[in-house]
């Protein structure tokens, strides 16, 4: 959503803040401001739009100062404007703000009571006037932080600087994520590594409820009865060079050609390639003994469980339910004992992934986390985590995380087959062998696709339609969904995935001949019933264009009109290697529309507002 940044530093912060925000950018890029504190004095800068605008003021009007705190916003209440930009102002404070205040209005009516005037229409003013109300009665800024934690119900991360107080920067967070930096005479807060990753690499995460009281010498932490805790310093990995764009032109281009060594990474953490068999993380159940799975996520990563259902339904033969959190959490279902819960997410943070995790805790079950932040709020509170290993990915569209999670998703579901006895070590081997094989596909692929000409027809006639459907049966069926959400959210294009058997239950009725129809084909033993629904595409002049393999293509030559034709893989493994020409038919249709692909209108990073 939006991303935080304070510096308490010893440096102009400006240009440091500026920075920062410019890797925050991803979380948000409605407005952008910047506040710091210089001879005791508060002052702001801010701008609607992206980041290169508040740039632009802050040329024509510097601010000096060394302590700074920063903002990128995804709106949520009130315009994208500048006044409803942050960082927000009273007289005393200055404060940047990630979530929501869900009691704004009650808070602000009783403030307006006590005479305080309000300027914007966000719920975060409140936090501001909240906390002013209690500095001027003489709390001091600790207590007022803890005081006002109190009144505060929802999600939320801020950041503080008090007028005067120059040694000070003061932090707090609920749901939202929040990081304090340690560097050597400075500190710094942001919302996660990739803000405060380049200025230190020694971060403390805070955890929920926590309150970070921040003087150049270091940081002292509160909980939200205010007593003091420890929180670890971790060492993290997370520098400059790998949340640079390199040689592409957008950091999705680079996330997409990033995916066979990423992919390559989390294979090799998952399966012991020597004996072929995976070697799954301490899990919070004993796998031998489920009888159910239950997946939950959001966006992107519920495509990435639906591929899993399939895989652990004909592995395991168990149920696998998979569900979208936003529906899971309020749909007060039950929560058997004997399963397990996977919780799937890049960012650990989605609030409504978050929210359904916390809903089966509380119903006593377990829960397993697939993240790709190892230090997310779903990797710290689920009962175990498995990692994928995609590295920060920044482009707003998710891919590395996407393919990365089906592979950490085919280990699991082998290791759960082979726990249950469902499929012996030789199968195991087998499937083991073809996910190895994988990131070789993989980069072969790209390689192919680079600068091919009739790939380049594809693309044209993709940017030309108003309307464009994906179509697949089996694994494919998730795959149609993800590239059509690809597609629409890049390119702003209308497009569908559909279970390509659904076509003749209604869909059908759209085909004609300046509609698109794209079909993930690999030939696996749906490609047969795959073939029918488009030649019932093709009879009514629908524009198919296939990704199927050699045999695929021999098969359908008489009836698409293109067709992307894929190394030969195992079907099992199909889905990783079919996402990758769905990701860049979306990539070169934005980018030939000239759509913002790194930060698609209306879209940002980590969701953790409803
Ligand atoms: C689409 C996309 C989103 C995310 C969704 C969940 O490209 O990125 O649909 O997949 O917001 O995010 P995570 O995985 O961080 O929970």
């Amino acid at each position: 959503m939006c991303g935080i940044i304070g510096i308490l530093g010893t440096q102009d912060a400006s240009p440091l803040l500026i920075d920062a925000l410019r890797r925050l950018e991803y979380r948000g890029y409605d407005s952008a401001g910047i506040a710091t504190l210089h001879n005791g004095a508060l002052d702001r800068r801010r701008a609607e739009g992206k980041l290169r605008n508040l740039e632009a003021v802050l040329r024509d009007e510097p601010l000096a100062g060394v302590a700074g705190i920063g903002h990128t916003r995804w709106a949520t209440h009130g315009q994208p404007n500048v006044v409803n930009a942050h960082p927000h102002m009273s007289d005393r404070v200055a404060l940047v703000h990630n979530g929501i205040i869900e009691n704004f209005g009650d808070l602000r009516r009783e403030l307006e009571g006590k005479g305080h005037t309000f300027t914007t229409e966000t719920d975060t003013e409140t936090i501001v006037m909240l906390l002013t109300d209690l500095l001027a009665a003489g709390v001091s800024p600790k207590d007022a932080m803890v005081m006002a934690m109190e009144r505060l119900h929802g999600a939320f991360a801020i950041a503080v600087l008090i007028k005067g107080e120059e040694d000070l920067l003061l932090g707090a967070r609920r749901g939202s994520p929040l990081a304090v930096g340690y560097g050597d005479g400075e500190m710094y807060l942001g919302s996660d590594a990739i803000a405060v990753g380049p200025l230190t690499p020694r971060i403390a995460y805070l955890e929920e409820g926590d309150i970070a009281v921040l003087t150049r010498q270091g940081a002292e932490i509160f909980n939200e009865k205010g007593e003091k805790v420890e929180r670890r310093i971790q060492v993290t990995e997370v520098t400059g060079a790998l949340i640079g764009k390199g040689n592409f032109r957008h950091f999705m281009e680079k996330e997409i050609y990033e995916q066979p060594a990423v992919i390559g990474e989390t294979l090799g953490s998952l399966i012991d390639t020597v004996r072929r068999t995976t070697m799954l993380p301490p899990l919070p159940v004993d796998l031998a003994k489920i009888d159910r799975v239950t997946i939950v996520a959001c966006g992107t990563s519920y495509y990435a469980g639906s591929v899993a259902k399939y895989w652990i339904e004909s592995l395991v033969q168990i149920p696998v339910e998979v569900d979208i959190a936003s529906e899971y959490r309020y749909r007060q279902g039950p929560v058997s004992p004997g399963g397990l819960a996977l919780f799937i997410s890049q960012s650990g943070e989605t609030i409504d992934t978050l929210a359904a995790m916390r809903y089966v805790k509380s119903k006593g079950s377990a829960t397993l986390a697939l993240v790709n932040v190892p230090t997310s709020a779903m990797a710290r509170e689920a009962d175990g985590a498995m990692r994928t290993l995609a590295g920060p990915e920044i482009g707003v569209a998710s891919t590395k995380a996407f393919t990365t999670q089906l592979a950490a998703l085919a280990c699991l579901a082998v290791g759960l087959a082979v726990a249950k006895g469902t499929i012996d070590n030789a199968r195991a081997s087998q499937i083991t062998g073809a996910l190895m094989e994988a990131p070789a596909r993989c980069a072969e692929l790209l390689a192919r696709l680079d600068g091919d000409e009739s790939f380049k027809k594809i693309v044209e006639t993709i940017s030309e339609a108003r309307d464009v459907l994906y179509l697949g049966r089996g694994t494919s069926f998730p795959i149609a969904m993800e590239g059509a959400l690809k597609l629409k959210e890049i390119s702003y294009i209308h497009a569908e995935g559909y279970a390509a058997g659904e076509m003749k239950h209604g869909p059908i009725a759209l085909i004609d001949e300046q509609v698109p129809v794209i079909a993930v084909a690999p030939s696996d033993h749906w490609f047969e019933k795959t073939a029918s629904n488009l030649h019932e595409v093709a009879a009514r002049r629908g524009h198919v264009i296939a990704i199927t393999d050699k045999a695929g293509a021999a098969h359908l030559s008489g009836i698409a009109r293109h067709i992307i034709e894929l190394p030969d893989i195992d079907p099992l493994v199909a889905p990783l290697l079919y996402t990758l020409p769905a990701q860049l038919i979306a990539y070169h249709v934005a980018v030939r529309k000239g759509t913002d692909v790194d930060q698609p209108r209306n879209l940002a990073k980590s969701v953790v507002v409803e």
